[in-house]
C-alpha cells in the first residue's frame, strides 16, 4: 500500500510517517522547501498553494492512500495572519481536493480538520458529537470548517472516497513551543538550565481542552484510513477535557526548580472558547480506537524532550 502524506514536515506528519511505515506502508511525504523530514519515507517538496505541483506528485507517486495534514495549524497565528491561514487552509485544501479529483485514482483521502470547528457551543453540549452545529470562534477554526464542508461536497458530488477528521488538541515531544504543553515544558526546561529567569509566563488558565498524545492520534488516523466509513466525519480525542491550570500544575510538579507563575497579556487571545471536549463513541465503534497514553505521560515525555535539547 502506497501512502502519501501531504504536510509530512509538520508535527503530526513526522509521527504518521513512523506509524504507517511500521504498519507495512510505502510512505511518501511532502514538505515545504527548507523543512526537514526524518523517517522511513521518500521526501518530496511541495507548497499546496500550487495546485499543479500537487497534480504532478500524484501522477508520479500513484498513492492508494492520501493524508492531507498540511495546514497553518496555530489558532494564535491565525489571529495575527488571517490571510495566510486562509490561503493555506482553504485555497490549499481546495487545491488538494481538485488535484485528487483529477487524479481519479481508487485512493482514499483523509482530511484532517479540528475540534476547534465546534467553537461557541451550547451550554452543556460537551461531550460534542459530530452532529453538533459548528460555530467557529476564530479564523483558524473557520478555515477548517470551510475545508471540511468543501471535502464533503467533493465526496458527495464526485463520489470520492473521503474520510474527514476533527482532531482535538494533541501534543508530545518535538511539538512547536507555540502550543501550550510544549510551551510550558520548554519554559521549565530553560529555567532548569538557567537560560531564563524562574518565572513561567502563562495565558488563559481557565480554558479546558482535550489533550491526546500525538502517538495515539496518528494511530487513530491509520485506523480511520483502514476502517473509517467513506463520507463520514470523526472526532478524535481523549474525550476528557482538563483545564490549562491542570496542565500547568502537572508540568510544574515534574520539576524541582522553584518557579513562580506570571500572567502574560501577550498570551491571551482575542477570544478563547471556554471548553472543547469530544464524544468519541463514533471512532471507537467504527475502528476500536481510544487514547492509551495519559496526559501526564505526554507532559513528562515533552518535558524530557526539551531538557535534552541544547
Ligand atoms: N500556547 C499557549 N501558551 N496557550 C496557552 C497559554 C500559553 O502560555 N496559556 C494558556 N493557554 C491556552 C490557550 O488560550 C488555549 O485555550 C489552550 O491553552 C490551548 O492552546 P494551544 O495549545 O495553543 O492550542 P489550541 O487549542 O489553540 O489549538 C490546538 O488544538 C486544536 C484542536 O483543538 C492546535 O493544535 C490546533 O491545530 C488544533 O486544531
Amino acid at each position: 500500500m502506497k501512502a502519501l502524506i501531504i504536510g509530512g514536515g509538520g508535527f503530526a506528519g513526522g509521527y504518521l510517517i513512523q506509524e504507517l511505515s511500521h504498519n507495512g506502508c510505502e510512505v511518501f511525504a511532502t514538505c515545504l522547501e527548507g523543512e526537514k523530514i526524518e523517517g522511513d519515507c521518500s521526501v518530496l517538496t511541495l507548497d499546496i498553494t500550487r495546485k499543479d505541483d500537487i497534480s504532478a506528485i500524484l501522477k508520479d507517486v500513484q498513492p492508494d492512500l492520501i493524508f492531507h495534514l498540511a495546514a497553518q495549524s496555530s489558532v494564535a497565528v491565525s489571529w495575527k495572519n488571517p490571510q495566510l491561514t486562509a490561503e493555506i487552509n482553504v485555497i490549499g485544501a481546495i487545491n488538494v481536493l481538485e488535484a485528487v479529483r483529477e487524479y481519479g485514482g481508487k485512493n482514499r483521502l483523509i482530511v484532517i480538520g479540528s475540534g476547534e470547528e465546534y467553537g461557541y457551543i451550547r451550554e452543556n453540549a460537551c461531550p460534542l458529537r459530530e452532529s453538533e452545529p459548528l460555530h467557529p470562534g476564530n479564523i483558524y477554526a473557520a478555515t477548517k470548517v470551510c475545508q471540511e464542508m468543501t471535502a464533503e461536497i467533493y465526496a458527495r458530488a464526485y463520489k470520492m472516497d473521503i474520510v474527514m477528521v476533527r482532531a482535538f488538541n494533541h501534543s508530545g515531544p518535538k511539538q512547536d513551543s507555540t502550543f501550550v504543553i510544549s510551551d510550558f515544558c520548554r519554559q521549565i526546561a530553560e529555567i532548569e538550565k538557567g537560560e531564563r529567569p524562574p518565572v513561567m509566563k502563562v495565558g488563559n488558565l481557565s480554558a479546558k481542552r482535550d489533550f491526546t498524545d500525538v502517538r495515539d492520534i496518528v494511530r487513530g488516523y491509520r485506523l480511520l484510513a483502514e476502517k473509517g466509513v467513506s463520507g463520514q466525519i470523526y472526532n478524535i480525542g481523549r474525550g476528557n477535557a482538563v483545564s490549562i491550570q491542570y496542565i500547568l500544575d502537572t508540568a510544574l510538579s515534574l520539576s524541582n526548580a522553584d518557579i513562580s507563575v506570571e500572567k502574560d497579556p501577550k498570551r491571551l487571545r482575542a477570544s478563547d472558547i471556554p471548553i472543547i471536549e469530544p464524544d468519541i463513541s463514533k471512532i471507537t465503534a467504527d475502528t476500536g480506537w481510544t487514547a492509551e497514553i495519559s496526559v501526564e505521560q505526554t507532559i513528562t515525555d515533552t518535558l524530557n524532550y526539551w531538557r535534552k535539547r541544547s
